[in-house]
């Protein structure tokens, strides 16, 4: 074995050299392994005994991409371009051997290889849109020549994992080897290519795909057309289609040449940048400072939920989805049926669309049992609570669990907003009392605010934040405090929104400006979605908020077909005449002038809060890091990833901007707008969030 630097090996056995790469964790393209590929490659090349090549990886996977921690700096060293020159001009064969999964730069590689082979578990992509970018070492011109535009458009857009079946299948790997057994069958393949001469084969000359699409315009059209929801906002989906449009009407070396100038426009400019935080600020939540990785963890097998409303059923299907059996419990029978009913209905329409199949809703239906009887808890590992928000309620359910659940269980509270101390004092062991802030729906929002009582164990802390990984959520640690960190900064948006109202702004002007930043929806939207009498009581209502108003005139949201807005059978929104009256004659009872509002305006009163509220909850130790505040925007609320999350905006602004603009909104509207001390500490420092 002869070592080409730390990173990368190179031997060669019966003719075939093979290059090996080992640099932990997903061997990305940092400059040494760059430096042992190219090299390695040319010392194969000159041994005149070898008569062909194997790259392959040890580790978890094949390479999964450039070395995103390496974008902005000085370039070093044989750059990739050079590397996949070397690779694609060889004299001999090359065979890329694939296992985990080739990503970005690294199926660019294997791409200038002439043939791949993988184990049937490995999968191949080009994920850089997801990081605000696009295949820049010829993916976009290389890809579409194998597998056609229509499904590179699709591939470079999304970012999907193709599995290598599929890849298989397009033509994308040539060959599948025995799993577990990838060297010895890259080693048979390139020894079988070599005894029957097959030519070197080059994707950058394969052009029948690509040339039988010029001309069809149509096909970018409809494409862009039928994704331009999806795509709202972001930057790197247009610059990836304009690649693979490029890869069907250029030349290769022209194509190539106008994916560099597309990628230099991405990868310096905002988006990027937030959105490779993003990526790192949601590898870092996981990490806690005083809970290390060697933290022993409970062994979870078994679930109890009490509850089986919006949020039980939900956190019960995340877990059946992985295997873990449920057992729920309701106080009633007919809450039960509904909540199971409600599971299932949601299960079949998965399976609708064809992400199921009927075998896998009934094998996952069958993890869930429901139950009247409380003492069914008295076994599980761990417990969820997903009742009414009411304290005296969940008090009372924690006293019982405590009777019951079997000691060392985990007993968790889904609580929106409540004190998880208070309840795990209902306890005689709050030290396995947490929160387990999951969003609604809670099958499919990412995002878990595990909430740290003062008492948890430090093995119940890394249990919760590894299980909720396990069941592929984002898991953020948080501490106690009136709607932990999301909710508490939404109160302030809220708050700002509502008197924005009064004050002369529409709310369809507040929801298109915040639609508009990147919101799936604005706050009026929210509220008639979520129905506006949640929590809203008839018999003490007394006209006393413009929402009291709607309300009491029947008009609830979405589901009575009126609210903020007007709906018609569809339910498409259409701003209120009515409202706007109703708005118009309640500012002026309270003597509120309107005036002319701007959109800037409306980002500053709605979002400048939020940032300070962010900066108090970073002061209180109630977050462990702004970044972790951002991934709870970015997973819990749509907050759109290309901006970072709140905490990453305010850096973009500048501190000095948003001290300056908090302190003319406390001038004119009071001390809800008081800047944070820390804000204050920071930009008297010239510092910044990211400098914590
Ligand atoms: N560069 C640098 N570090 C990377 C990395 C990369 N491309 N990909 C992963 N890492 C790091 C992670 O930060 C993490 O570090 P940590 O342990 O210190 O937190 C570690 O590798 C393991 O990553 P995960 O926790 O994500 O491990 P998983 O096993 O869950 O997932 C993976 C592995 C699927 C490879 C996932 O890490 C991933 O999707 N990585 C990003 C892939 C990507 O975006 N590639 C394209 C890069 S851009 C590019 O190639 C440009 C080119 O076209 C020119
Ligand atoms: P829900 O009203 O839909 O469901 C609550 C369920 O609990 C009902 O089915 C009820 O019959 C059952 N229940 C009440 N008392 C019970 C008892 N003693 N034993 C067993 N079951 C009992 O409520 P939802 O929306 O699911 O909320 C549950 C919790 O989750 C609350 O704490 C809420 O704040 C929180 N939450 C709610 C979110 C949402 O968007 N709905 C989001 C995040 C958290």
């Amino acid at each position: 074995m002869a070592a080409i630097n730390e990173v990368t090996d190179l031997v060669t056995e019966d003719g075939i050299a093979v290059l090996t790469i080992n640099s932990p964790p997903v061997n990305a393209l940092s400059f040494p392994v760059r430096d042992g590929l190219f090299h390695g490659m040319s010392r194969a090349i000159e041994d005149a005994s070898v008569q062909a090549v194997v790259i392959i990886c040890a580790g978890r996977t094949f390479i999964a991409g450039a070395d995103i921690t390496e974008f902005g700096k000085a370039p070093r060293g044989a750059s990739l371009f050079d590397v996949q020159q070397m690779i694609e001009n060889a004299p001999k064969p090359v065979v890329a051997a694939i296992h985990g999964t080739a990503l970005g730069g690294g199926l660019e590689v294997a791409l200038t290889c002439h043939y791949r082979v993988a184990v049937p578990s490995a999968k191949c992509g080009l994920p850089e849109v997801n990081i605000g970018l696009l295949p820049g070492a010829g993916g976009t011109q290389r890809l579409p020549r194998i597998v056609g535009p229509e499904r590179a458009l699709e591939m470079v857009t999304s970012g999907e994992h193709v599995p290598a079946k599929q890849c298989l299948a397009a033509g994308l790997v040539d060959e599948l080897t025995e799993e577990g057994k990838l060297r010895e069958g890259a080693i048979a393949f390139a020894k079988k290519i070599v005894a029957e001469k097959r030519p070197l084969k080059k994707v950058r000359d394969l052009n029948e795909k690509v040339e039988s699409a010029r001309g069809k315009p149509e096909i970018f059209a409809d494409f862009r057309k039928a994704n331009a929801k999806r795509f709202r906002g972001f930057m790197a989906p247009d610059h990836n289609i304009r690649c693979i449009e490029a890869a069907v009407n250029l030349p290769f070396d022209e194509g190539m040449k106008a994916e560099r100038a597309l990628f230099q426009e991405l990868v310096t400019g905002i988006q990027a940048k937030a959105q490779q935080y993003s990526f790192f600020a949601e590898r870092t939540a996981a990490k806690i400072p005083d809970v290390p990785a060697d933290t022993p963890t409970l062994p979870v097998k078994t679930l109890g939920v009490i509850g089986a409303g919006t949020m039980g059923g939900g956190i019960a299907m995340n877990f059946a989805n992985i295997g873990i059996p449920v057992t729920i419990v309701e106080t009633s029978q007919e809450a039960l049926d509904r909540g199971l009913a409600t599971i299932k209905r949601n299960y079949d329409n998965t399976a609708k669309k064809g992400k199921l199949t009927q075998a896998q809703v009934d094998e996952r239906m069958g993890k869930l049992t429901g139950t009247l009887d409380f003492g069914a808890l008295a076994n599980v590992d761990m417990v969820i609570e997903a009742v009414f928000e009411n304290m005296d309620l969940k008090k009372e359910i924690f006293a019982k669990l405590d009777a019951t659940a079997k000691p060392g269980a985990i007993l968790a509270s889904n609580t929106s907003y409540l004190d998880v101390n208070e309840i795990a004092a209902a306890t005689k062991r709050p030290e396995s009392v947490i929160g387990t802030h999951f969003f609604s729906p809670a099958n499919v929002m990412k995002l878990v605010e595990v909430v740290r009582g003062d008492k948890t164990s430090k093995e119940v802390i890394a249990t919760v934040m590894a299980l909720s990984k396990k069941i592929g959520k984002v898991a953020v640690l948080v501490g106690v405090c009136f709607g932990f960190v999301g909710n508490r900064m939404l109160a302030q948006r809220q708050r700002e929104a509502q008197k924005l109202v009064l004050e002369g702004a529409l709310p369809w002007d507040i929801d298109r400006v915040l639609y508009d930043f990147g919101m799936p929806m604005g706050p009026f939207a929210m509220s008639d979605l979520a129905g506006l009498d949640v929590g809203w009581n008839k018999a003490t209502s007394k006209s006393s908020t413009l929402r009291e108003i709607l309300c009491e005139m029947d008009r609830r949201g979405q589901k009575t077909g009126a609210g903020y807005y007007d709906y018609d059978a569809q339910r498409n929104a259409k701003p209120s005449p009515v409202v706007e009256k109703v708005i118009a004659d309640f500012a002026s009872k309270q003597g509120i002038n309107t005036r002319a509002i701007s959109d800037e305006e409306i980002i500053e009163r709605t979002i400048y809060p939020m940032i300070n509220e962010g900066a108090k909850i970073l002061e209180e130790g109630k977050a462990i890091r702004a970044s972790d505040i951002d991934v709870i925007w970015i997973n819990g609320y749509g907050w759109p990833v290309y901006r970072g999350g709140p905490m990453f905006y305010a850096d973009t602004i500048g501190l000095p901007k948003v001290l300056d603009v908090l302190k003319q909104l406390q001038a004119k509207h009071g001390d809800d707008f008081k800047p944070s001390a820390l804000l204050e500490k920071l930009v008297a420092e010239g510092k910044s969030f990211r400098d914590l």
